[in-house]
């Protein structure tokens, strides 16, 4: 059976959730899949723990941060240099807070992972936004695997769908609804709540997080739209490519008049290759009865491909939180140790 390193970059929600997850699904990885993994770093900002060569791997399942910071191993101010140097190349698990323009400081260690030779996966969008055309060129270049599902809406596996179920096609349009928080909100306007109240409903469920600017504005599907446009089509766009409209409390009153008139309002993000170069777009649509993202209300999020092929193909669902961001890190994982067994 394969053993591999494997380093994680993160200890909040996620990491923690990939580090249960892992513990909760060894059994399932080595006899399915016959990968072992052996967790032998985790980080957080102020440092880390690494079990070096020779040392049992690490049991973090049942810790929350401050338990990390406590353990015997842990070293103040240990960073990913210490790790790369530390260990032989796995799988970095890259899971930290990036600024959502610059993607750094997470951009700079998942570069410097791989051209170390370590197989990366993250569920980090600024570092995918600010260069997924580069990072996935380096990784071709050095020979690594690359997987990012987690980034572009956690457990709905939109990448996948566009990369491998429709390999041949040519997909001429991808729309999506990508935004949990802002459908919740919209699905709730046109049910006869104020912005206010459907985004304080949203907060007190957990579903919109304390400060939603980013949510509401648009740019969180902005951004989701750019990495998954870029990806499908090619490209290497900017987020200043994307015409961002978002929600606010006057969408409440378009809410409702789409209501009645049978449709629903949705925060859509579309990039559409009708007119040559690809034109990406978010903003509040009224969809009828007849689009194929009607029926994704509350917190669920969706995307549509239109195809030359395979006609129309489209994917809702997925858990929207950090145990379905953390398993389609796992998925990545092993759907690229799969393809490298074949
Ligand atoms: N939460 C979700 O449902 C979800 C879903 C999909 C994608 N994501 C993405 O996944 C990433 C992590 O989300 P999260 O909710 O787990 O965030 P989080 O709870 O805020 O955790 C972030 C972790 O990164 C660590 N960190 C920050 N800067 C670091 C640095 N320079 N070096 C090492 N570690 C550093 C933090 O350290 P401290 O512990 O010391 O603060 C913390 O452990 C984000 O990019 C987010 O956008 C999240």
């Amino acid at each position: 059976m394969t053993r591999t390193n494997v380093a994680l970059l993160g200890f909040g929600n996620v990491g923690r959730a990939f580090v249960r997850l892992l513990s909760e699904k060894k059994a399932l990885l080595c006899q399915r899949h016959g990968i072992g993994f052996d967790l032998r770093a985790a980080l957080r900002s102020a440092g880390g723990v690494l079990a070096e060569a020779g040392r049992d791997s690490l049991d973090l399942a049942g810790l929350d941060r401050e338990g990390l910071a406590a353990h015997p191993l842990f070293r103040p101010g240990l960073g990913p240099e210490a790790v790369f140097d530390g260990l032989e190349p796995g799988v970095l698990v890259e899971c930290m807070s990036a600024h959502p323009d610059t993607g750094e400081p997470a951009l700079s260690v998942l570069r410097e992972a791989m051209a170390r030779g370590w197989h990366v996966v993250t569920a980090s969008k600024g570092p995918l936004a600010a260069d997924l055309c580069g990072l996935r060129r380096q990784a071709r270049t050095k020979g690594v695997v690359f997987g990012f599902s987690g980034a572009t809406g956690a457990a709905l596996p939109a990448a996948d769908v566009g990369l491998r179920s429709l390999a041949g096609a040519d997909v001429t349009s991808v729309q999506g609804i990508l935004n949990g928080t802002t459908n919740f909100v919209l699905t709730r306007m046109g049910e006869g709540l104020d912005y206010a109240g459907a985004l304080s409903e949203a907060q007190r469920l957990g579903i919109a997080e304390p400060d939603p600017g980013r949510d509401v504005g648009g740019w969180d599907s902005a951004v989701k739209l750019l990495i998954l446009s870029n990806l499908f089509f090619d490209e290497c766009r900017k987020l200043g490519d994307v015409a961002v409209e978002g929600i606010s409390a006057a969408t409440a009153s378009e809410a409702r008049r789409a209501a009645g008139r049978g449709k629903k309002l949705k925060l859509l993000a579309r990039a559409d290759r009708a007119t040559g170069r690809t034109g990406l777009r978010v903003g509040p649509e009224a969809l009828d009865a007849r689009h194929p993202l009607y029926g994704v209300d509350g917190a669920e999020k969706g995307v549509s491909f239109a195809t030359d092929t395979m006609g129309v193909v489209t994917v809702v669902g997925g858990r929207s939180d950090p145990r379905g961001a953390a398993a389609a890190m796992l998925k990545d994982i092993i759907l690229a140790y799969g393809d490298r067994k074949t």
